[in-house]
């Protein structure tokens, strides 16, 4: 099986492809791949060329931190969520996410997501329920990773500076229910930056790893 790779060494620079040999078990899971493939000091492409270990990043490897959220055959997914067994076609093609500046191989920098949800003040703080009650939905809600799936195949999310997408809209949600104080200054920054801009695709929920119902957060910020 070969594995196709988008790589680039630095911000800025050019990124170019390159492809490996993998003859590793099939219940691996992408980031098993990952490693296998960088075991070596030196690792090969498949044309035998020497060349450096790939970069990418992960922490938890069970699907709890969303630190290695890449693109693999096209489907933005957590690497150590997807099996090898699991791809079609007999080769994987592996890129880093595109909605966010590359620093490194797969290693994007996503602290757009955080940047926007601390510029905007949207935090719980002192915690005074507003009375909602929906304990479930705001468990769901919580389990947000800021992996930026969601935002890979948002249609309305360009680079984070206008509209923020499904992550900001949760953690909206999560803030307003949580602190009462806070609800009319979440529901403007909500309205600026989320409810204005969404078109309604709901591809966030598709690709969401914690399954988080970002439809229903909107409805409950609308209401
Ligand atoms: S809403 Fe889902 S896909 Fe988007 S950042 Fe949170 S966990 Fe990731
Ligand atoms: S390494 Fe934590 S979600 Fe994959």
């Amino acid at each position: 099986m070969r594995v196709r790779v988008l790589r680039q060494l630095f911000p800025g620079s050019e990124p170019y492809w390159e492809t490996f040999n993998y003859d590793g078990p099939r219940d691996n899971s992408i980031a098993g791949v990952l490693d296998y493939l960088n075991y070596h000091d030196d690792i090969v492409d498949v044309d035998g060329r020497t060349t450096t270990r790939i970069g990418w990043e992960c922490s938890c490897l069970q699907g709890m931190c969303g630190a290695c959220a890449m693109v693999i055959n096209g489907s933005p997914a957590l690497a150590c969520e997807t099996f090898v067994r699991d791809c079609k076609g007999k080769d994987i093609e592996i890129r880093p996410l595109r909605k966010f500046p590359v620093i490194h191989d797969l290693v994007v920098d996503r602290s757009s997501i955080h940047e926007n949800l601390r510029n905007s003040n949207v935090y719980i703080g002192e915690y005074q329920p507003s009375g909602d009650g929906d304990h479930a939905h705001q468990y769901a809600a919580a389990k947000c990773l800021k992996c930026g799936l969601c935002l890979e195949v948002c249609p309305n999310y360009v680079n984070g500076q206008s509209f923020f997408g499904a992550a900001f809209a949760n953690d909206c949600y999560l803030a307003a229910s949580r602190n009462q104080a806070k609800v009319r200054d979440i529901r403007r920054v909500y309205a600026d930056h989320f409810g204005k801009g969404c078109s309604k695709s709901l591809s966030c929920m598709d690709v969401c790893p914690m399954k988080i119902p970002t439809l229903a957060s909107m409805a409950k910020m609308n209401r």
